[in-house]
């Protein structure tokens, strides 16, 4: 006789792990990393200094971030082997793919890839960060067909980012914003990719490991590929005055809009509620194009959420609005996942070390549905 179990479709509810982290509060739609809310990071912090807390648990004082921001710094370089692995790939491949590849292969650059030291595995994590943004870069370039270009070590790290994926170093105001993409992406609990690094890691298998499962992980359009899905959406709308005929539409034929919905928030998603506000900011200083896909995504946001917000629970979640925002930094739809996968090394990596203090081998069950005890015969005798 079959046995009853439950099963809970997609982990569902279910809960992993204890974690000083960080806490996704979905029913008031509220967001904090390390007991620091999300709004105070985006307006006062850096994403230096949002690494060193998600990394070390507090933040750090003037020395601390000084140091911790060098010590980033001496990490930005990549290896000629990675810049070939970049460089080797076709035009044509994703970017996600490409940074996959890229960074499983700084596992090889480091002699001891695995440790069970913590202040080790802090410093790969500091090299991850750092050398993930450079090979995020680099990637766009080549996908350009341009030169990568070394860090420049006068700048932070979002200004640094931009300056060598567009060979030109960024005003305050762009550099903040960077700033601001990286912190609101650097971290979110147990999603699929943070999930699917402690999978990889619970077999002791190593940091690096983790980071290139998290990577596969955040590649599809339920996840990391959310915000490059929502812009091809606003794109396709083409005119603000399509906007709600084009919902409308979309909806009665069961198709989901990216960039809303979410399984933890039932309300606004707090970073969403942040990229908004800069939308403003930004509308004088953007082209034309970038204004309309602004004006299309606000006519969304409101019709979706008259139509699911609050009966659903379908509200928009940080994917919505990122799109004209890493536009308006010169940042292409085909690069967005890569460089949300570059702000998130920290939290992955955060995660991997808190988990490895009380490591357990993820191993989940099945139930089995299939037959058993089947008579082998022949390939010969098979109809
Ligand atoms: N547009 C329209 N309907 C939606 C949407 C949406 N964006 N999201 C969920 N629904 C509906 C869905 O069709 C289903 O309806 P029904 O019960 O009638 O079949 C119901 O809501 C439940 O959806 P689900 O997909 O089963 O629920 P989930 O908890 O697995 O969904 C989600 C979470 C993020 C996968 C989903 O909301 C979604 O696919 N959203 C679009 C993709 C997206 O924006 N992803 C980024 C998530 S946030 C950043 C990140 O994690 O990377």
């Amino acid at each position: 006789m079959e046995e009853t179990v439950e099963i809970k479709e997609g982990l569902q509810g279910v809960y992993i792990t204890k974690s000083s982290i960080c806490k996704v509060d979905g029913q008031e739609g509220k967001l904090y990393y390390r007991g620091y809310k999300i709004e105070d990071l985006a307006n006062y912090s850096s994403y230096e200094e949002v690494c060193y807390l998600l990394l070390y648990g507090k933040l750090p004082n003037s020395k601390e971030l000084v140091d911790f921001t060098e010590k980033m710094k001496k990490e930005r370089e990549i290896s000629e082997k990675t810049k070939d692995i970049i460089r080797k790939f076709s035009k044509e491949a994703q970017t996600l793919d490409v940074l996959r590849t890229a960074m499983s292969s700084l596992s090889a650059d480091d002699g001891k890839p695995y440790s069970d030291n913590e202040s080790e595995n802090i410093e790969k994590a500091i090299k991850i960060i750092a050398k993930t943004a450079t090979i995020s870069a680099a990637i766009g370039r080549i996908k350009d067909g341009k030169g990568i270009l070394e860090p420049d070590n006068s700048l932070n790290h979002s200004a640094n980012f931009l300056y060598m994926l567009t060979d030109k170093k960024p005003d305050k105001d762009s550099e903040k914003l960077m700033d601001i993409m990286f912190i609101l992406h650097a971290e979110h609990s147990s999603n699929a990719s943070t999930f699917a690094t402690l999978v990889a890691c619970s077999t002791l298998a190593d940091i690096y490991a983790g980071v290139t499962a998290g990577v596969a992980a955040l590649k599809g359009p339920l996840h990391g590929g959310a915000d490059e899905a929502a812009v091809k959406m606003m794109k396709e709308i083409g005119s603000p005055d399509n906007t709600e005929n084009y919902i409308e539409e979309a909806l009665a034929g069961k198709k989901k809009i990216m960039g809303f919905g979410h399984r933890v928030y039932k309300t606004y998603d707090p970073r969403a509620k942040i990229l908004k506000s800069y939308l403003d900011k930004i509308k004088g200083n953007s082209g034309g194009e970038i204004n309309k896909l602004i004006e299309i995504s606000l006519r969304a946001e409101k019709m979706m959420i008259d139509k699911l917000g609050k009966s659903h629970g379908i509200w928009p979640n940080v994917d919505f609005f990122s799109g004209p925002l890493y536009l308006h930094l010169n940042i292409k739809p085909e690069l967005f996942d890569t460089v949300f996968a570059s702000s998130r090394t920290v939290g992955w990596c955060a995660h991997v070390i808190e988990y490895w203090r009380n490591n357990k081998l993820f191993r989940p069950l099945e139930q089995y549905e299939g037959s058993v005890d089947l008579v082998y015969k022949n390939i010969s005798e098979r109809s």
